[in-house]
């Protein structure tokens, strides 16, 4: 089984990626982890993003091991990640490894959820479930400011606000694997749920979509 979740930043899909694959005892992928530390790696050799050359060479050398790198979740990788993201060869090269996950996930699970732009769209088309999902711009940006304040990082909502319209804006006007639901998709609308809403409202699509999952609950012997 393949869920695809995709969605702009602080939708609230990584959260809901991993309640479901551990509901679910599905692997999970978070793929925007792998356009960060892509971006990280050009970061720390002081390689512009934008020149594709580079940023294709560090692409086809990037490995598991690179998704572990500290820092990742900084605004300064994000908005290099949505930069390296729109070069084509960069995402070609990306492409073989996030299928590879989804179609032979590790440790033997049945299945794997991941999350991220064109999962729906580009990575997995033939998902058994995908979800778009989104939240207006206010709920996403106070979820981000809370996150970097939590994590006790300066933050400042405006700026939050100036930044994620500027992620956005580009991750939904580049020419290739914009972010946008896949015509198939369900939309989710996050701005008004909790956590546990979201998570139970995928539960019942999941359910719906792939009649013999566990979400289905306990089935009867016949
Ligand atoms: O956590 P957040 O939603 O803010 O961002 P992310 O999922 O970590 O993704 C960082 C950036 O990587 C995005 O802004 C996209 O430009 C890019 N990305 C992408 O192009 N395609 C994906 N499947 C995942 C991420």
């Amino acid at each position: 089984m393949i869920i695809a979740l995709d969605g702009p930043s602080a939708s609230g899909k990584g959260t809901l990626a991993r309640h479901l694959a551990k509901a679910l005892n599905l692997a999970y992928l978070d793929t925007g982890m792998i356009y960060r530390a892509l971006a990280a790696r050009l970061l720390e050799a002081g390689s512009d993003p934008a020149d594709s050359e580079a940023a294709r060479r560090a692409a086809r050398v990037l490995t598991v091991a690179d998704l572990e790198r500290p820092g990742l979740r900084r605004e300064e990788v994000g908005q290099t990640a949505s930069v390296v993201a729109a070069i084509p060869e960069v995402r070609a090269a990306l492409l073989e490894l996030q299928r590879q996950f989804a179609m032979r996930p590790p440790d033997g699970t049945a299945g794997a959820v991941l999350d991220g732009r064109d999962i729906g769209t580009v990575v997995c088309p033939q998902a058994d479930v995908k979800l778009f999902v989104t939240a207006s711009a206010e709920a996403r940006a106070a979820r981000r400011h809370k996150e970097l304040l939590d994590r006790g990082e300066p933050s400042i909502y405006a700026r939050v606000v100036q930044e994620m319209e500027a992620r956005d804006a580009r991750d939904s006007a580049r020419e290739v694997a914009p972010l946008k639901p896949a015509p198939n998709a369900l939309i989710l609308d996050t701005s008004e749920m909790d956590e546990e809403a979201v998570f139970a409202a995928a539960m019942r699509i999941v359910a719906a979509r792939t009649p013999s999952s566990p979400a289905q609950g306990p089935q009867s012997p016949d």
